[in-house]
């Protein structure tokens, strides 16, 4: 794959409704558009909107999930499946219980082995690619993180373990009952497989992501910011509400 740098669209929206409305109106024209798609879909606060959109949307009629394969971006490591704080309850919770879904695949939080695990999924997310439509939140602060994509990551990063960064675990921890209780690692695409996608919609909202923003958007493609590496991906959209915008001049 040959890697050239561009210049993401970037989308500002006047409310976080906005973005949420967005983001939905992308899903329903792709899965009208190839109704069996594949997506890459995130968690976290940011997206809970969409779903909520999208499971109106299933009930009106207007988006069929049904024949569609669902790749979770990513997953704590170690944690209970059932745990309320894992990516596979939020899934659940959020979209997969509400209506038919064709195939969702999620890494497994309760394998023995975080690596034999990253190394399964890795395989079957490979035999999907180039996956349809990715969605992604961005990082808090100066994380600049996408999946669990932590300063750090190289840009050939595939699936795998992860240590989880401090200003992660903090920024996450509000769901857990005790600091103790947020798990330390997680599994992630990683950034490789990532920009493998025919497209990507990166959502965020909020002034806690301004800087994440602005350095994903400018500054050098770096894996001190890894959100930075999405400017080489040819087809990416940032679609911000005005919070996350205020950075950009
Ligand atoms: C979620 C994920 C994370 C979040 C990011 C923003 O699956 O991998 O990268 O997208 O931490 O989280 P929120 O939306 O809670 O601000």
């Amino acid at each position: 794959m040959t890697l050239q740098e561009t210049t993401p669209e970037v989308v500002i929206c006047d409310t976080p409704e906005e973005v949420d409305t967005y983001a939905t109106k992308k899903l329903v024209d792709q899965m009208q558009k190839k109704p069996d798609s594949s997506l890459t879909l995130p968690t976290g606060n940011t997206p809970v909107g969409m779903y909520v959109r999208i499971v109106d949307m299933y009930k009106q009629g207007k988006i069929d999930l049904s024949k569609a394969t669902i790749f979770s971006l990513d997953e704590y490591y170690p944690i209970e499946s059932n745990n309320l704080n894992s990516f596979a309850s939020f899934m659940k919770q959020n979209l997969i219980d509400h209506m038919p879904i064709g195939k969702w695949y999620i890494p497994n939080g309760e394998a023995q082995d975080a690596t034999i695990e990253a190394e399964r999924y890795r395989q079957l997310l490979e035999h999907y690619q180039p996956i349809d439509l990715t969605v992604l939140g961005i990082g808090p602060g100066t994380t600049c993180h996408i999946g669990f994509n932590e300063k750090g990551s190289p840009i050939d990063s595939t699936v795998r373990y992860v240590k989880l960064h401090d200003e992660t675990r903090v920024a996450n921890s509000k769901n857990f009952l005790s600091p103790k209780e947020i798990p330390t690692g997680g599994i992630t695409q990683g950034i490789s497989d990532i920009l493998q996608a025919k497209q990507i919609l990166v959502i965020a909202k909020g002034e806690a992501k301004a800087w994440g923003v602005k350095r994903a958007l400018h500054g050098p493609i770096s894996s001190d910011a890894p959100a930075s590496f999405l400017r080489l991906h040819p087809h990416v959209t940032f679609v911000i509400d005005r919070g996350a915008a205020q950075l950009l001049s």
